[in-house]
């Protein structure tokens, strides 16, 4: 295995309502992180509203570098690059973060590095607390499986930084559809966590859901999914019934699951992979969790459950990977709302 430089990273990330810094040692070991949820701001408005975001960040920023490096116990002299997330994400809160990670380079005269939010969710697999034995790390060629509130894809990766799209949602991803059905039910703002415990009380076999066959095998497509759950709100609802909120909850969260499930294992084997990995907001889902770890087929790395969620130690993590095999960034560079990871 090749040897990487050591260095320390110091990360920030702003995508989207979550205003977050984290300090990393060698691309895994967690020296500090914060992360301020706008959560309850965007409550009222039932999902994330960009232009509050963004002002909030603008409030956020500063109080979370300092508090991050205060935790850290190392000062910005001993940091060897700052990385930023540079996008897929709203613009006006990506900018925040950008132009901080600037300030901070340029007042320190050290590199900065541009990483996508999708790369980092895969990279928090890498992470745990330093002091704590470190983990193996995931091995390559790895089958990983992304499902956040924008994205759902498959890629494959061969080494550090490589990836391969073998397939992508059609339609809703994952998270996206969790909030809808969320919505429908009448469950609060955020909706995966809501349907997860609502699911938690229901029978998961009641209702049978469609599986839609799609021309790519490794593509997704949730948006029938939750037609199909709101014809059968608006069905039960005219024939004045109570709605089953845990039933659905359960039998919708169980047909995700095993959707993403399926095709993930499918695409495992069709390509060979040694491993499999799960990031970004809906591997927080205990029974997707669940799922991935009962079968045996493959082992699988899933994020600690703080890191699943929006966080700026796995920006920091795939900082490091990307500093230490030379892909720095121009302090010119510009944000990128809809920057694919392939
Ligand atoms: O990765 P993330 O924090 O932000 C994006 O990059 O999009 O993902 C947020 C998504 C939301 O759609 C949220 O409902 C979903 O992740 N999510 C969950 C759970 N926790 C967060 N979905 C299902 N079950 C959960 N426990
Ligand atoms: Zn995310």
């Amino acid at each position: 295995m090749r040897e990487l430089k050591p260095a320390r990273i110091l990360a920030i990330e702003t995508s989207c309502d979550e205003t977050a810094c984290a300090v990393i040692e060698n691309g895994r070991a967690l020296l500090a992180s914060t992360v301020a949820s706008q959560m309850d701001i965007h409550a009222r408005y039932g999902g994330v509203f960009p232009e509050v975001a963004s002002r909030q960040h603008v409030l956020s920023i500063i109080p979370v570098v300092e508090q991050t490096l205060a935790q850290s116990n190392i000062s910005l002299k001993d940091i060897d690059a700052i990385a930023v997330t540079r996008g897929p994400g709203l613009a006006g809160s990506l900018v925040v973060g950008m132009n901080m990670a600037k300030g901070l380079a340029l007042g320190t005269d050290l590199p900065i590095v541009g990483v996508n939010h999708l790369e980092g969710h895969i990279y928090s697999s890498w992470v745990y607390n330093a002091g704590e034995a470190a983990p193996v790390e995931p091995q390559f060629p790895l089958m990983a499986l992304l499902v956040s509130g924008g994205h759902t894809e498959l890629n494959i990766m061969t080494d550090h930084l490589t990836y391969k799209r073998l397939g992508s949602t059609r339609d809703d991803a994952a998270g996206e559809a969790f909030d809808k059905v969320a919505r429908l039910l009448g469950l609060p703002y955020p909706g995966g966590p809501s349907v997860q415990k609502a699911a938690e009380n229901g029978d998961p076999t009641r209702f049978k859901f469609p599986r839609p066959k799609l021309e790519n095998p490794y593509d997704f497509s949730f948006s029938g999914l939750k037609t199909a759950v709101l014809y059968l709100v608006n069905n039960l609802k005219k024939q004045n019934e109570t709605l089953p909120v845990a039933d659905l909850a359960a039998s919708f969260q169980a047909s995700a699951v095993d959707i993403l499930l399926n095709k993930t294992l499918q695409a495992a084997r069709d390509f060979g992979a040694k491993e499999v990995l799960v990031a970004g907001g809906v591997s927080a889902n205990r029974a997707l969790r669940q799922a991935f770890q009962s079968q045996t087929e493959f082992k699988v790395h899933i994020p600690a459950f703080s890191l699943c969620t929006d966080n700026a130690a796995m920006i920091a993590a795939a900082g490091y990977y990307r500093y230490a095999l030379g892909h720095v960034s121009e302090l010119s560079m510009d944000v990128q709302p809809t920057w694919p990871l392939s």
